[in-house]
């Protein structure tokens, strides 16, 4: 199948990319960094330079397209959060759903006349702070920035269904990959001896390796039952403090000392509520539609991105 891809580039993508081109697919990857997509993957890759959060001339790329993965966002930790960046937060990613849907209402069936799929990225923010309550897919939103910011990702890309293209909105959990995304950055405190648990680490962190991130984007391309959401988390979740006392003990380095979320907060603003906060996520979805874990559990999943 020949599968267009937006913000390819990023954590997701650089695995998502190589596994879809290993198993036979065509990709065709939309980057604001052409040169850097290029470079990425060379010719086996068709490089489509444009913007998704403006229509452009890239949209005919999309609609010739089998199934559009579309991973486009911000980056939440990029920036000390102010109206502006939140604005931005939200726009990338509902602005480039707008246009992705567009493009794919314009030709919403595939060559043999099957329709169409759109797997759009989602986030477990979408359920807001939560204790320790279990989440599946039925759980209510919940109503902060990030919560709300999901809830109309997911609505943007829900448009695109009144065409009949097969909609997957995968809400995925906090990415365990072995560069870049929430894990690099907190490595650094415990390479540093002073690792621990942040703010009162009872809040919920729900984890997923990348590999297992991949598997369940490549479910729900190519499962014709799948639809509306999923999430992309490992089924056992984890304490803060379970997460902390796992990765000191694969990098072999204490894991006591503690982060206060006051401090935090201070630090970065109101982005901190994202890690002194949490949510226990279960895969519901997935584990129904047959998807098997390759990682289940923290500790191995960091042994293995980690290389201990
Ligand atoms: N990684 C996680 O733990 C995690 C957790 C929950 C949800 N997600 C969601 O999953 C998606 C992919 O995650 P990821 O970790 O692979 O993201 P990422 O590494 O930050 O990459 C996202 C890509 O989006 C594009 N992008 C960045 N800022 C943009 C902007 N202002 N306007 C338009 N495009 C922009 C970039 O592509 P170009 O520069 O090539 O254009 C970038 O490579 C994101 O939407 C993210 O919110 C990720």
């Amino acid at each position: 199948m020949r599968v267009f891809v937006s913000g390819g580039t990023g954590l997701i993508g650089n695995v998502l990319v190589p596994r879809l081109l290993d198993r036979g697919d065509a990709v065709a990857v939309l980057s604001r960094r052409p040169e850097h997509a290029k470079q990425l993957w060379g010719a086996r890759v068709e490089v489509v330079g444009g913007d998704p959060m403006l229509a452009g001339p890239w949209s005919d790329a999309a609609a010739g397209c089998d199934a559009v993965v579309n991973l486009a966002g911000e980056g939440i930790f990029k920036r000390r959060w102010n109206a502006d960046f939140k604005q931005l937060i939200r726009d990338s990613r509902v602005k480039s759903t707008d246009n992705v849907v567009a493009a794919l209402a314009k030709h919403p069936r595939r060559a043999d006349g099957t329709a169409k799929t759109l797997v759009n990225a989602s986030a477990i923010g979408y359920y807001g702070p939560r204790g320790d309550e279990e989440l599946t897919e039925d759980a209510a939103p919940g109503d902060d920035f990030m919560a709300k910011a999901c809830v109309e990702w997911e609505q943007a890309a829900r448009a695109v269904e009144q065409y009949g293209v097969r909609v997957a909105l995968i809400r995925t959990g906090i990415v365990l990959a072995k560069a870049g995304g929430a894990l690099e950055k907190m490595l650094t405190p415990f390479k540093m001896f002073v690792g621990g648990p942040v703010a009162s680490g009872r809040q919920y962190m729900s984890w997923i390796h990348i590999d297992d991130e991949v598997g369940v984007i490549l479910l729900a391309l190519d499962n014709a039952n799948v639809g509306g959401p999923m999430n992309a988390t490992a089924p056992n979740p984890v304490t803060n403090r379970e997460f902390s006392k796992a990765l000191g003990r694969v990098l072999h380095r204490p894991s006591f000392m503690k982060a206060p979320g006051f401090g935090l907060r201070v630090m970065l603003g109101e982005v901190a509520n994202v890690v002194t906060t949490g949510q226990r996520v279960v895969p519901r979805a997935a584990l129904q539609a047959g998807y098997q874990f390759k990682f289940t559990e923290v500790e191995s999943a960091l042994r293995d991105v980690l290389q201990k």
